[in-house]
């Protein structure tokens, strides 16, 4: 019966960052703010040691007993994420997070919809972000 299962498995890779960000809303006054996200709407900006999983799931190719190439996907990870972001402020730096408030939510989601159109569409693609080693979110589409 396994012979016809489709076998799945995922395969995962960390990698790190650092950026600086402020949680600030535009559209609120400069008290909601201060009420709402407190130290993290700090006006000079501060910085987090960002530490990233990403998990790919899909078969093994035979030929190769991988999933993924972890050194392909290694290089896509450094090359689209963590150039764009490593020892950034993210608020300045990032365009997207011009008008999109740089929450470890909306991060997560960012690297997500990066990585997805940069790996074959045949993988289920999962991205967690630990903003702190206590604090994480995890995003699969
Ligand atoms: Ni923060």
């Amino acid at each position: 019966l396994t012979k016809f299962k489709k076998m799945e498995i995922t395969v995962s890779r960390k990698a790190h960052f650092n950026a600086a960000h402020r949680l600030h809303n535009k559209n609120w006054s400069d008290e909601k703010n201060q009420k709402i996200f407190g130290k993290c709407n700090y006006q000079n900006y501060h910085g987090h040691n960002y530490e990233l999983i990403v998990s790919v799931t899909g078969e093994i190719n035979p030929e190769t007993g991988y999933v993924i190439d972890m050194g392909e996907l290694k290089k896509i990870i450094k090359n689209e994420v963590e150039e764009r972001l490593d020892h950034k402020n993210l608020n300045l730096d990032v365009p997207h997070f011009s008008n999109t408030i740089p929450s470890a939510e909306n991060i997560c989601i960012y690297i997500y919809d990066i990585l997805k159109d940069n790996i074959d569409s045949q993988f289920k693609l999962s991205v967690r972000l630990y903003e702190t080693p206590r604090n994480f979110v995890e995003y699969s589409g």
